[in-house]
């Protein structure tokens, strides 16, 4: 497509009616593009396994692309050598979610993506001997520019940070037993990643509609890693905002126009993200919310709908940035929950879906986790698959009407 005055006064126009903007905005006559929901909640979902795949969620994915048992990004690249990696990555990006993945989206009412990338995607912070895939960039900046195109709100999340920012985890893009995230030297590449974003953000029209750059996705808790959970809030923290502020600055960026910057909230257990924090003005929080890890929620029908129905995450500036309608591990093939050639407990996930939904919209809204899976435990495991999901008839075809089947 190709962008002029005009697309883009079409875009803001489109923008701001899907949207009410944040009140100060509104009384100075200042209509701001960078919109939060108002009226209108978040209601989005994750492009989760384009830019880092997780084998766990990718199964035939994963093997199609040759990756073998490799757990992550970083061993299918040993594996492969990178320029035979490079190129099979460069099909999976072309083919995981293209433009009628988008227009789906949009077509069942959703309003958000968050597309979680690893901070690889911009080469130039690699080290000599790290093993990521290379050229995913020309890739992030077709789905941005077709989620502008489409009037999609974006929340850009550094998803894998460098030096890895949990350990055992296939989402940081290598699995590493001890986080090496919380170093000086990775927190500036983490930060030069964020001013390069801002960067990207501000002058490439494609990325007209990026209205949140989330700073690091899931890092340590403070229970397990106290050190570097208190050093990342009294350092990289006020850091990673000073930085985007900074360049947006320099880049002359109105007010209005200013990225939310976003970080985990508290109750994801690293400790209080807003402590040493500079500002808060469009500051947001992340809350991932999963029913089935919490194990003060009894695994039954009725534990899970009442949880959900007495849950309060916080106010607008919180949003669900992953949850699922997944139970337990060990429930989840019994009877009562077991999706496996029976849709006896559709009308029960229905149910379920709505009351988080209820639920997560008395906060800022929600990002499901996630668009599209495949194959996990080897059969069609929507549990954790909004497009599939909504081909089970458990995810009603209009986002916005799911709080209407809500059993609280
Ligand atoms: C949308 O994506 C396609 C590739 O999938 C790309 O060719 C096209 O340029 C993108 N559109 C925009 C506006 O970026």
């Amino acid at each position: 497509m190709h962008f002029n005055l005009r697309t883009l006064a079409a875009l803001a126009i489109a923008a701001a009616s899907l949207t009410q903007s944040r009140r100060e905005f509104h009384a100075s006559g200042k209509t701001s593009r960078r919109w939060l929901p108002g009226s209108d909640k978040i209601r989005g979902v994750n492009l989760a396994s384009q830019f880092i795949i997780e084998p766990w969620m990718a199964g035939d994915e994963w093997n199609s692309m040759g990756c073998g048992d490799s757990r992550d990004e970083w061993s299918c690249v040993q594996r492969l050598g990178q320029e035979d990696a490079d190129a099979v990555f460069q099909r999976h990006w072309q083919t995981w979610i293209t433009p009628d993945d988008l227009r789906e989206i949009q077509s069942y009412g959703l309003n958000t993506v968050r597309i979680p990338v690893g901070f690889w995607i911009n080469e130039d912070l690699v080290n000599a001997g790290e093993y990521y895939p290379r050229g995913g960039l020309k890739y992030l900046d077709y789905i941005v520019g077709n989620c502008t195109e489409l009037g999609l709100y974006v929340i850009m999340d550094l998803h894998g940070g460098p030096g890895s920012q949990f350990p055992g985890q296939q989402y940081t893009g290598h699995v590493v037993d001890s986080p090496g995230f919380y170093t000086e030297e990775n927190y500036e590449r983490a930060n030069k990643f964020l001013e390069w974003m801002t960067e990207r953000v501000h002058t490439d029209p494609a990325y007209f509609n990026v209205g949140m750059l989330q700073v690091v996705n899931e890092p340590v808790h403070a229970g397990d890693y106290p050190s570097e959970a208190a050093d990342m809030i009294s350092s990289y923290y006020p850091s990673a905002w000073t930085r985007i502020r900074d360049r947006e600055a320099q880049l002359g960026v109105a007010d209005g126009d200013k990225l939310h910057i976003q970080y985990m909230a508290e109750a994801w257990g690293s400790g209080n993200p807003s402590q040493d924090l500079p500002g808060t003005t469009f500051a947001s929080y992340d809350d991932h919310r999963y029913y089935k890890w919490d194990s003060s929620v009894p695994a039954t029908r009725d534990g899970y709908i009442s949880a959900a129905c007495s849950d309060n995450r916080g106010g607008t500036d919180v949003i669900i940035g992953e949850w699922s309608i997944s139970v337990a591990d060990d429930a989840q093939y019994n009877a009562e929950f077991d999706i496996r050639d029976t849709d006896a407990n559709n009308d029960w996930y229905k149910q379920f879906f709505a009351a988080q939904v209820k639920a997560f919209e008395r906060s800022g809204g929600w990002v499901f986790w996630s668009w599209k899976c495949n194959w996990i435990a080897g059969f069609n495991e929507w549990r954790w698959c909004y497009k599939s999901a909504v081909d089970a008839g458990v995810i009603p075809k209009d986002a916005a009407a799911a709080v209407g089947n809500s059993p609280c």
